[in-house]
């Protein structure tokens, strides 16, 4: 859910336009890089241990209690009547005439020669499951503030299935957020630029926002350096390499993200405007929900929630952003996206673990 606030697209007309005016307002001082180079650093807070005790307690009883097959998905797709074929693309997929209906991030629209071109370095199927197990429990760790000195790392590790977001760093910061990592999901700019994953099953999936980040896809894939025309296209500096074997690389199906969007949170269809889509973009955090419940039988969560009227709490558990950052993005609508997680952790389809979104543990 975090550092998606500039997640987004310039509409494929402006191309030229916008390299210029960006670095028009770099030089001129206006525009300023953010978070280039700051490294990450473990920053203490005080958490009541008598809180951070229930939270473990709560986790530990959901690793106790039996897996339930199927569990989430079955929860959502009676709600919403909704499912998608395969949760990533690959050779021999079946493409759907919708995929190329909508631009990104809710289809590939004028991209099928990239697309392509990106599924002919993939393996031919993609069938292998993730996490090893008959009944997969997942947790998606969402990069919140709140899962700073909660100690949750050795209970996170003990799931069998543990999805990243973009570039939420584990080395320093294991003791909170554990060092595992199942699926790590990003975009281009999000994308960790310094590697500190170490398992070697590890799945690296691919959003695409726009036209350009399938080059970036390209070059990861294929070992290749990014032009330095391509580069004047992103927002933030991008990784010049992902150091996981071609074979871990996934791409995710855009019908996830559009499922995301117009079925479970329900916005209106899409009208394109001039800087970008109309709060419709699914923040990251919730895609990855929407694809942990395909790739899993039950979906937890952990540093999940935005409050913003806890304005001096830390917005990600690795810098020390204010919350009120998250005000200043127009691409996503936080409030809706956590409306709709509420609904679905007090009906009990998935799990808050660290109660940010819908504390279900802590009145007890
Ligand atoms: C595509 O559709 C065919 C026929 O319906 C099916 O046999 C095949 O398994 C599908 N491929 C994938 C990757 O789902
Ligand atoms: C995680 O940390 C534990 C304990 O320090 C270590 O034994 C294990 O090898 C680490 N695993 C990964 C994937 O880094
Ligand atoms: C947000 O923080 C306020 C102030 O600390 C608190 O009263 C409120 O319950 C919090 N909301 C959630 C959803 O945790």
């Amino acid at each position: 859910m975090r550092k998606t606030m500039h997640a987004c697209c310039v509409p494929s007309g402006r191309r030229f336009i916008v390299p210029l005016m960006v670095v028009g307002l770099i030089s001129t001082g206006i525009l300023k890089l953010p978070m280039f180079n700051t490294s990450p650093k473990p920053v203490m807070v005080l958490v009541d241990p008598h809180h951070r005790e229930r939270v473990h307690s709560f986790v530990r009883s959901v690793l106790a209690k039996e897996c339930r097959p199927s569990f989430t998905r079955r929860r959502i797709e009676s709600i919403y009547s909704s499912s998608v074929a395969e949760p990533f693309l690959q050779k021999n997929s079946n493409l759907t005439e919708q995929i190329f209906e909508y631009p990104p991030p809710f289809g590939f629209r004028n991209l099928q020669h990239k697309l392509k071109e990106i599924l002919d370095l993939l393996p031919i199927s993609l069938s292998e499951k993730t996490g090893g197990h008959d009944c997969r429990r997942c947790v998606v760790v969402g990069n919140g503030g709140i899962l700073r000195g909660l100690e949750l790392g050795p209970l996170l590790n003990q799931f069998n299935v543990i999805l990243r977001l973009n570039s939420g760093p584990v080395r320093d910061f294991s003791r909170d957020v554990g060092n595992r990592t199942t699926i790590r999901m990003s975009y281009p700019e999000g994308s960790p630029k310094i590697w500190e994953d170490v398992d070697p099953q590890l799945w690296f999936v691919a959003v695409i926002y726009k036209s350009v980040d399938f080059n970036w896809l390209h070059a990861m894939i294929s070992r290749a350096t990014v032009s330095l025309w391509d580069k004047l296209f992103f927002w933030q500096k991008v990784p010049n390499s992902i150091p996981v074997d071609p074979s871990r690389f996934r791409i995710l199906n855009p019908e996830i993200i559009r499922e995301t969007a117009f079925k479970l949170l329900q916005y209106p269809n899409p009208k394109l405007r001039r800087w970008g889509w109309d709060q419709n973009i699914p923040t990251l955090g919730v895609s990855a929900v929407n694809l942990a419940t395909y790739l899993c039988d039950e979906v937890s969560l952990a540093g999940f929630g935005y409050n913003l009227s806890q304005k001096e709490m830390p917005l990600h558990y690795y810098d020390n952003l204010p919350m009120t950052t998250m005000l200043k993005q127009a691409m996503h609508n936080v409030d809706h996206e956590t409306v709709f997680l509420q609904r679905l952790i007090a009906a009990g389809s998935i799990l808050d673990l660290t109660g940010g979104v819908h504390c279900s543990f802590c009145s007890t």
